[in-house]
């Protein structure tokens, strides 16, 4: 990394603050010195510019659309890659042998039964209850029954807890959604893939034999694919917080998927097609629009719009054209389809989303794809946060291994009031 220097003028003196380069993208300023040499802080609510760690395993540049894991470019990951074997890479760095992705695949799928005592917690919910309620609740118990790999400063320890992460996230899953529809959990079935096994635990039933389509095996695998991993997004800053206090990482999973759930963040597939129910037809598409435009609407096309990507997310791009295979493989049609279609096209043509460069992102079309494979709405954002487990697990690795690493504590512009004496009740 080639370093330069940056000057700040504040408070009436010139300081030099180092600028580091990474491999790729922007530089940084290095303001770690800043207070204590002004007495100032930075002001950067939302993090539009703040950089909160260093990191090797994604890399996006906004302006081009781009998106690499560990190097590799997301468009060759999903056409020729697996999640397994995208997990092995975010985890380890490079990809895997064969040998390597055997012996990773077969650990993983070693780690995906529960603690037979879950299944009692999960009749503690409503059968009601949002599955997302439900996976927060139940990933944050994993501690009570996993407190033999919660000792982070112990290598071995993160690597079994992180692979029971992974591995138990299908199971915990396909558990929520059978609970919400009253049906029996499917146990975990080793002869299948990760994928296979958690299609066969959330559609399967105990009557009858449940074969995976190949097609929607791989549809879903690169779902899984394309959000395993984004940068510091904000679940993702939300684990790394979590896990600088020394947090067992059971606890620091379950505060992403509780972040993840918000509808400006992994929320919005389900709010994304709830939209384009409510839109229903084409020609109701330039009403939304015209909200979606109206400063005194709070109403936004829901899987539009990024605080990186400021051109198409590489991601929709795959989701798009997956959306054709898997109707074509379920010989099924979906008029919300052309409704979204159609959606993009009106968009993408309005000054209003060309000068905001606001483009469909991942969680447009995802919801569409599966509808058709059989989820309900309250499941999209619980698949979202699945895969993402392993870009949590990682980027979670990454922190707790930096020896530099330290809790995060940001500071604050205070604008309450100044010091004042307390008055007795009898004088108010
Ligand atoms: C994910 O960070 C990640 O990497 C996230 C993610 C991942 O993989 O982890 O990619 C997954 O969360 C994707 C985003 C899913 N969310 C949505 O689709 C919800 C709808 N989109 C937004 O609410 C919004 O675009 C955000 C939250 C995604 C980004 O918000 P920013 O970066 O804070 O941008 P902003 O809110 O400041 O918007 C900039 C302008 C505003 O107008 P002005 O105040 O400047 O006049 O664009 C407008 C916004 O009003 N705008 C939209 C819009 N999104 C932004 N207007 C209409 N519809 C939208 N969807």
């Amino acid at each position: 990394m080639s370093d330069n220097q940056a000057s700040l003028t504040a408070g009436g003196n010139t300081i030099d603050m180092p600028v580091k380069s990474g491999t790729i993208g922007p530089d940084v300023i290095d303001i770690r010195k800043l207070y204590g040499q002004t007495g100032m802080f930075t002001y950067d609510p939302g993090f539009t510019s703040t950089a909160s760690c260093d990191s090797a395993l994604t890399y996006i540049d906004g302006d081009e659309g781009v998106l690499l894991h560990r190097g590799y470019p997301i468009g060759q990951l999903a056409e020729h890659s697996s999640f397994m074997e995208v997990s092995y890479l975010l985890l380890n760095g490079e990809l895997p042998s064969q040998k390597e992705l055997s012996d990773f695949s077969r650990t993983i799928t070693r780690h995906t039964m529960l603690h037979e005592q879950l299944a009692t917690f999960y009749r503690g919910f409503r059968r009601d209850a949002h599955p997302m309620a439900i996976m927060c609740g139940v990933v944050g118990a994993l501690s009570a029954f996993y407190h033999d790999s919660t000792d982070i400063s112990d290598p071995q320890h993160r690597k079994i807890s992180s692979h029971r992460l992974i591995a138990k996230m299908p199971t915990i899953a396909a558990m929520a959604y059978k609970y919400s529809v009253g049906q029996p959990f499917v146990y975990p079935d080793n002869k299948l893939s990760y994928t296979g096994n958690f299609l066969k635990m959330t559609f399967g039933v105990p009557a009858e034999e449940y074969e995976v389509v190949p097609a929607v095996e791989k549809a879903m695998d690169r779902i899984f694919t394309l959000h395993a991993d984004h940068e510091q997004n904000a679940s993702t800053s939300t684990v790394r917080l979590a896990g600088s206090s020394g947090a067992n990482p059971f606890a620091c999973i379950a505060a992403g998927i509780a972040c993840l759930w918000g509808p400006a963040h992994g929320g919005a597939n389900e709010a994304a097609l709830n939209m384009l129910k409510e839109i229903g037809t084409p020609d109701k598409i330039q009403h939304y629009i015209d909200r979606a435009k109206d400063k005194n609407d709070p109403f936004r096309l829901m899987g539009f719009g990024h605080r990186v990507y400021k051109n198409y997310d590489p991601r929709a791009t795959v989701m798009q054209s997956t959306v054709r295979e898997v109707f074509a493989a379920l010989n099924v049609q979906d008029p919300l389809f052309e409704t979204a279609l159609r959606l993009e096209e009106i968009a993408l043509s309005d000054p209003y989303f060309a000068e905001k460069k606001l483009f469909p992102n991942v969680d447009f079309y995802s919801g569409i794809i599966l509808s058709a494979i059989g989820f309900p709405t309250t499941m999209f954002t619980v698949l979202f946060a699945l895969a993402r487990t392993v870009g949590w697990v990682a980027q979670w690795n990454e922190m707790i291994s930096d020896p530099g690493q330290k809790i995060g504590r940001p500071r604050q512009l205070y604008t309450g009031p100044t010091a004042r004496d307390y008055v007795p009740l009898s004088e108010r």
